[in-house]
């Protein structure tokens, strides 16, 4: 997959990206993506998010009273998050090289961008080695499960029939289960870890129908996790 193809499209959505996100139906959702998370990491100390795109999650985490950096591979979307949240630092770069001293953060927060990596498993390496002793990560993304089987196919044939939308592309990106991701975090070395699926509302829900989804999500996940698309993986540096 190539890198510089995620870049050019995140370049060229960056100005519309947050009319998916941070308004109605897709602000809910991904606010209660943003919660997911946050539960998971510390709200003192210093948070890196991976991928941080127009800095949704850093302005959530910054109104919990953290503070946070951002980094994106994507310089349209860096600065779209500098315009969100002027107090905190955007740097463009990508999250499999981290350009950071030891031990530099508390916690490290992803969402919805693990999927683009190439090489994950360099990513969780570098993540655990910035990460300071007892620090926290948790990353968010698109899970692989019956719900979420299709969307590479869609998103190809997307490309192919020129249909122009956020992430819909033939990225080559890679999809996961929980148990698939959670072994990842264990060779890179974190302890504690755990994986929750989440997500059953979806934003392009009619707004009636998202509602009632909203209202089953609580139960969905934890009774049926199956059908929650997304999947949450934390873990701890020891
Ligand atoms: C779907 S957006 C998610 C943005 C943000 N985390 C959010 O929740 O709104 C995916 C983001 O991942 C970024 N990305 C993709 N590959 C990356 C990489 N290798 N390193 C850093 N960022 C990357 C893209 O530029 C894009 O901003």
């Amino acid at each position: 997959m190539s890198r510089i193809k995620v870049q050019a499209h995140y370049d060229e959505v960056a100005e519309v990206y947050d009319q998916r996100y941070d308004l109605r139906q897709g602000r809910l959702y991904h606010h209660h993506l943003s919660q997911t998370v946050l539960d998971r990491v510390a709200v003192d100390g210093l948070l890196l998010d991976l991928g941080c795109g127009t800095g949704l999650f850093i302005e959530h985490y910054h109104k919990n009273g953290g503070r946070a950096i951002g980094l994106d591979i994507s310089p349209g979307m860096v600065k779209m998050g500098r315009l969100r949240c002027p107090e905190s630092e955007f740097i463009v770069g990508t999250a499999d090289i981290l350009p950071f001293e030891d031990e530099s953060f508390e916690s490290i927060a992803s969402l919805l961008a693990f999927t683009y990596l190439n090489d994950p498993d360099l990513m969780l390496e570098e993540a655990y080695r910035i990460l300071k002793p007892g620090g926290k990560i948790a990353v968010c993304t698109l899970g692989r499960n019956m719900m979420t089987l299709l969307v590479p196919f869609f998103y190809r044939m997307g490309e192919r029939i020129g249909y122009k939308k956020i992430g819909v592309g033939d990225f080559g990106e890679n999809y996961y289960t929980g148990g698939e991701m959670e072994k990842m975090f264990r060779e890179a070395g974190f302890v504690d870890v755990g994986s929750q699926r989440c997500s059953f509302a979806h934003y392009t829900l009619s707004p009636r129908i998202f509602s009632m989804a909203q209202r089953a999500e609580p139960f969905i996940e934890e009774h049926l996790p199956s059908f929650a698309f997304n999947v949450c993986v934390s873990g701890r540096k020891e």
